[in-house]
């Protein structure tokens, strides 16, 4: 589109503001300014003002929603046969390339007060391995395992994009083939003050942010990732998040179930920490499986008890989801759009105030954010399967700098993990008096990918004493 188009484009939404100091740029910020502008979804945003600006949508969970059935960590004995099946049936999809793994890695560490992309944050608890490289030598495991590669999509955003690409490049993708290695970047929405205008972070730049991790959903079907794994022959997409150093990227055992029943979308849930704790809840609502996010569920619920005591919604999302490509595909139906809820954000986001041409730093929540969540996509599914685990197995997120969900607590749990791991393959760990292992315990993805695996690499048993640090690599 041309200026002229762009500039009454711009002004039939009532955004004519944008274009306010244009004549004090210079060509290089006036190409960036409708780069930025060129990239805003106007339809969309326009749509969403009127229900998500100058008002909120309702978040009021509608049905009464009633706790999720899920299949269990350990199957009941009338399970086991299902369980050998479906794990069978997981390392063959593996086995066969029909199994992609997709991190999302769009977010910035702001929380960690970390300013590279997160997956470059050092977290392993004795080789202070990033989050990229754990994820990596997963990954290069998996495709050793089962004797053929796991392609990987990575999602970035738009300013994790480039350094995360030559982060990857610098690390020669961690011994990875470059071309199982796909990236792809996230949309952006603009931030928009309480009359629904768009901010402008300066003069010649829109106040853009990632639109959120269900922006997967649309950037693989814009990017051409979902035509790259058509053309590989995926049929199932592993998905996780980059700041759970203890998720698997591909397991074969909940990809195997997924396809076993038929799932088009797939879930791993794990017990709560306690009834407030800042996770998704997955829950049954008029009949179809969906995440109520912790912002979302009534007190009375989080609080709800069983009649035998237990919590009654005590199932937490650890967003780690798998896909079918088929159902990936009819979510974007490649029309660029998605029937997915916005959901709003109200934060401080410095802008260029129009009137004084000042740049004022916020000091109360002055703009609307506007993001996707990608559990969204779970009611949509007719066919949808939750499957528990060991809370110690799969989950210790790095969210905050400093105590819970932070790199100390991570740290501790891959040390935990990788101690009952040798354990249980007879060796003797020390503990403390509380329980706690005495020592920091760190087995590399590389030698094994579960206890499981481990017990047949461990070709004799360490000895451990107590306070030593340990790599098994
Ligand atoms: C999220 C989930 C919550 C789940 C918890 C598990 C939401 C709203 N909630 O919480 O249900 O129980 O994780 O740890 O997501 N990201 C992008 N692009 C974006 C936004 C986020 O790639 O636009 C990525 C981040 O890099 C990060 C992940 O998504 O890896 C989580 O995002 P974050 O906003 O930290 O979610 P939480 O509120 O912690």
């Amino acid at each position: 589109m041309d200026l002229e188009s762009i500039r009454s484009e711009v002004k039939r939404r009532n955004q004519e503001h944008l274009f306010t100091f244009w004549d004090e740029l210079n060509a290089e910020q006036q190409a960036q300014l409708l780069e930025d502008i060129a990239r805003i979804d106007l339809d969309t945003l326009e749509r969403l003002i009127p229900t998500h600006v100058k008002s909120s949508p309702a978040t009021a969970v509608g049905s009464v929603p009633e706790p999720a059935d899920a299949w269990p960590a350990r199957p009941k004995p009338s399970q086991e046969t299902k369980y050998a099946e479906a794990l069978a049936l997981g390392q063959k999809l593996i086995a066969e390339g029909k199994v992609a793994t997709m991190v999302v890695a769009g977010g910035q560490g702001t929380r960690l007060g970390f300013d590279r992309p997160k997956g470059e944050f050092a977290i392993s608890p004795v080789m202070n391995k990033p989050l990229f490289r754990l994820f990596a030598e997963a990954v290069l495991a998996t495709g050793e395992r089962y004797g053929r590669p796991t392609p990987w999509y990575v999602m970035t955003g738009p300013t994790t994009d480039q350094p995360t690409r030559e982060y990857f490049a610098k690390q020669d993708y961690f011994g990875l083939p470059p071309e199982d290695v796909f990236f792809f970047c996230q949309g952006v929405m603009p931030a928009v003050d309480h009359a629904g205008r768009i901010l402008l972070d300066q003069k010649h730049r829109v106040a853009l942010s990632p639109n959120g991790h269900g922006g997967c959903l649309l950037a693989l079907s814009t990017s051409g990732a979902l035509d790259d794994m058509r053309r590989r022959g995926i049929e199932v997409v592993s998905y996780f998040q980059v700041d759970n150093p203890l998720a698997s990227p591909v397991d074969p055992l909940f990809m195997g179930l997924h396809a076993l029943t038929e799932a088009q979308m797939s879930a791993i849930a794990v017990p709560k920490a306690d009834d407030l704790e800042r996770v998704g809840n997955f829950a049954r609502v008029d009949g179809r499986l969906c995440v109520i996010e912790y912002t979302y569920l009534p007190d009375e619920l989080a609080h709800a008890r069983n009649p035998d005591g237990s919590r009654r919604f005590d199932d937490g999302s650890i967003a780690v989801h798998a896909f079918s490509r088929t159902f990936l595909e009819s979510l974007t139906c490649g029309e660029g759009s998605i029937a997915l809820p916005w959901h709003r954000a109200v934060k401080k986001v410095p802008f260029v105030d129009i009137g004084s041409a000042r740049r004022i730093v916020p000091e109360q929540p002055n703009a609307v954010k506007l993001e996707l969540f990608v559990f969204d996509a779970l009611p949509v599914a007719d066919r949808a399967m939750l499957l528990r685990q060991d809370r110690g197995e799969c989950f210790s997120p790095v969210k905050n700098a400093e105590g819970v969900d932070s790199p100390a607590t991570a740290r501790r749990d891959m040390s935990r993990r990788a101690a009952n791991w040798l354990e249980s393959c007879g060796v003797n760990v020390p503990r403390a008096s509380d329980g706690e292992p005495d020592g920091v315990f760190e087995i590399s993805p590389r030698l094994a990918l579960d206890a499981d695996q481990l017990k047949g690499r461990l070709t004799e048993l360490p000895t451990i004493r107590a306070g030593d640090r340990l790599y098994l690599g």
